[in-house]
């Protein structure tokens, strides 16, 4: 029996979340275990309604969960920053899900806007580091509104909070197949303090490594890598603010941001797993979003719930639609809808076409 936190959050959440729910259901049947779920309401509805983000009696309900299954942050009549920093990034930070995981990886079928790119071609997780860099809120404003201003945001990069994402980008790629080659993407030849404590870390653990290649490329030139060739990644690690935008570039070779997930993980404590496209407040209530990115982080939680053979049960299955059914991963140009989009995974997991 699994305890989930589910927060299906705004705009498209919901309905992803519910065909997500729907394929944990299905897997859960077939490897016999049981998922109780409890839901929550926080998002831009609620706190539109009441002013409440995320109150700390929740927080600590969270903190007796199992995984929190989470679907989009983001509402057209909220400012910006007050839900992503309220919501999204308290629960980051509070329950120190210090590592955001994301998968870049080209499933059969799927259009990749990389010419002469297939699958085989696209397959690295990005270790992001999810707890600090530039996005830990310090900084403020002097002379406001004046010609004099000053805007100041700090960057925050502790040996500690480095060297434990670090670690664990090593310990990822070891296990994660015979490739065994750790990327850091950095920017060391203009962050000469902060990336400098990086790239010293990332040899220093590397040494304890001797079957890791231990490789660097500045996140600059990670990108031009990863549109000219994406097939010299196995495992990157990075910073907090670089990672955000290189998964948003990963997402896109991988099909879009229909199809990528991500896992914000606690390896001690409690994770979270989520779409990493946003509310897509356009679509929402149209039956038209793609639910994949939804079920994949349904994969992932399986994953990190020790349920393996239900995570790849998972991934197959929806490799088994993307090759098989989808006309396109873009939202309304499936051919399906979401909902028959989640019943074709549930099937697929229920006649165990796995590898079809
Ligand atoms: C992501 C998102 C968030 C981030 C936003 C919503 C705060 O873009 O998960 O990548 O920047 O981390
Ligand atoms: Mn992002």
């Amino acid at each position: 029996m699994h305890r989930i936190a589910v927060v299906p959050g705004d705009g498209t959440g919901p309905e992803v979340v519910r065909e997500g729910l729907k394929v944990l259901k299905a897997v859960g049947e077939m490897d016999g275990f049981d998922c109780e779920t409890v839901e929550y309401d926080f998002g831009g509805e609620r706190y539109l309604a009441t002013g409440e983000v995320l109150p700390d009696a929740a927080l600590d309900e969270l903190r007796g969960c199992d995984a929190i299954y989470l679907g989009a942050v983001g509402h057209p009549d909220v400012a910006p920053g007050i839900l992503e920093k309220g919501l999204l990034l308290r629960l980051r930070f509070e329950l120190e899900q210090y590592i955001n995981l994301r998968p870049v990886k080209l499933y059969p079928g799927v259009d990749c806007p990389l010419k002469d790119k297939g699958p085989a071609d696209i397959d690295f997780v990005v270790v992001r580091e999810n707890n600090e860099g530039l996005y830990t809120g310090g900084g403020g404003f002097s002379y406001k509104g004046t010609p004099n201003e000053v805007a100041i945001q700090e960057m925050v990069n502790t040996r500690f909070g480095v060297e434990r994402c670090v670690r664990y980008a090593y310990e990822y790629c070891r296990r994660r197949d015979d490739r065994k080659r750790l990327t850091l993407s950095a920017k060391t030849n203009v962050l000469t303090f902060a990336h400098d404590l990086w790239w010293r870390t990332f040899q220093e653990v590397g040494e304890e490594y001797p079957d890791i290649e231990c490789d660097y490329a500045h996140v600059d030139a990670t990108c031009m890598w990863m549109v000219k060739n994406p097939e010299w990644f196995d495992t990157i690690v990075t910073c907090n603010m670089f990672g955000d935008i290189i998964t948003d570039l990963g997402a896109m070779i991988q099909g879009g941001m229909g199809i990528a997930a991500g896992a914000n993980i606690n390896p001690e404590g409690v994770s979270m797993f989520e779409p990493i496209g946003g509310s897509a407040p356009k679509y929402t209530g149209k039956d038209v979003i793609n639910p994949l990115a939804a079920i994949c982080a349904v994969g992932l939680m399986l994953e990190q719930l020790g349920e393996a053979r239900s995570a790849e049960r998972v991934e197959k299955a929806v490799m088994w639609v993307t090759a098989n059914k989808l006309k396109s991963t873009a939202a309304g140009r499936m051919g399906y809808g979401t909902q028959e989009v989640g019943d074709l995974v549930v099937q697929a997991v229920q006649e165990e076409t796995v590898g079809a």
